[in-house]
């Protein structure tokens, strides 16, 4: 184990916000998943969050704010982007939007696209680091290339080791999921990645149905949305009925399905199986009895959309 992980008190981040602006790696925690972070505006810092992962450059970062007035400088914005942003803003909600076109420096960070997606995390230790770093911070999950995202400190240092120089230890992640993703660039609101806000949310907020882009030929996609990722090192079987189960599988179930070995929710709650969904997939991988994974159904209510997303990618044989 490398020793990088550091608490995250003000100290440690006021370090890590020089860091950043010295064009350094931070890993840090958010809402969602811990991200990978450097500095949005300094090309050579953004690069090297592409080889530390192993991450096609085709594939776009989110940039990360400390503040709603933060989007003006560095997207274009509606009264329906605003609005939605004052409404779950800080939260587990990415918008992709037309970047402004005077930043030259975003064009890594968006892989060439017109497009730029921003968040703003909500979380104590992510929010004072990017405000320390006045930046705004571009991260993927702090994982290797389509390896299980990380949402405790101790998976990143597991997955990245010494590839980034800090790790700040902000606790496990309450969401669990990555953020979803709408695509603002258009009259209808599409999702273009399930995550830990739900769909029901979203169409409650505007009042407008949500539609879908996977799926969907004539809706946009988002780049970067792999058949096969966030996968164990072992096959994974999903849907698994508890009567199904095979002596070399390890059972993850759901709702208080006899036989698992570790239940996502036995209550039954989306958002407990989606704050638990990948600790319990590198449990059930360093599992040393069982060379396979069995998983449950998961009603795709709520964040099971997401769960049930992140599940078939994680399932998928190339
Ligand atoms: O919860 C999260 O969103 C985490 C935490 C760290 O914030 N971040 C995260 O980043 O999941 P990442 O890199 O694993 O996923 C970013 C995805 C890309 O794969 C792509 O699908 C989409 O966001 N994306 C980024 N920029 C885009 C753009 N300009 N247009 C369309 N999609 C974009
Ligand atoms: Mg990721």
């Amino acid at each position: 184990m490398v020793q990088n992980i550091y608490a995250g008190t003000s100290e440690n981040i006021l370090k890590a916000a020089r860091l950043i602006k010295e064009g350094k790696l931070v890993a840090f925690p958010t809402d969602t998943v811990y991200g990978l972070g450097a500095n949005a505006l300094d090309a050579a810092a953004v690069a090297s969050i592409f080889s530390a992962k192993g991450r096609p450059r085709f594939d776009p970062l989110i940039s990360h704010v400390g503040g709603i007035d933060w989007l003006q400088s560095l997207a274009h914005t509606d009264s329906r982007v605003m609005d939605l942003a004052r409404r779950f803003w800080p939260g587990p909600l990415t918008f992709v939007l037309k970047r402004k076109e005077t930043l030259a420096t975003l064009d890594l960070v968006c892989s060439g696209l017109p497009h730029i997606a921003v968040r703003m995390p909500n979380h104590p230790v992510a929010l004072a680091l990017i405000q320390a770093a006045q930046t705004p911070i571009a991260a993927p999950s702090a994982n290797k290339f389509k390896s299980i995202s990380p949402t405790t400190a101790a998976h990143v240092s597991e997955s990245l080791g010494d590839k980034v120089p800090m790790i700040l230890d902000g606790g496990a992640c309450a969401i669990g999921v990555e953020t979803t993703i709408i695509d603002l660039t258009t009259p209808d609101i599409v999702i273009l990645r399930a995550g830990g806000l739900s769909k029901e949310t979203i169409e409650d907020f505007t009042g407008e149905k949500v539609y879908m882009a996977q799926g969907d030929p004539n809706r946009p996609s988002s780049p970067g949305q792999l058949l096969r990722h966030y996968a164990p090192q072992k096959p994974v079987r999903i849907n698994a009925l508890p009567d199904s189960i095979q002596p070399d599988e390890f059972y993850i179930g759901f709702g208080g399905s006899q036989g698992a070995g570790l239940d996502l929710s036995p209550s039954g709650s989306t958002e407990e199986a989606a704050a638990r969904l990948f600790a319990y997939l590198r449990l059930a991988e360093s599992d040393a009895g069982t060379a396979k994974i069995a998983v449950a159904p998961i009603p795709c209510t709520g964040l099971g959309l997401a769960v049930n997303d992140r599940l078939k990618r994680a399932s998928y044989v190339e």
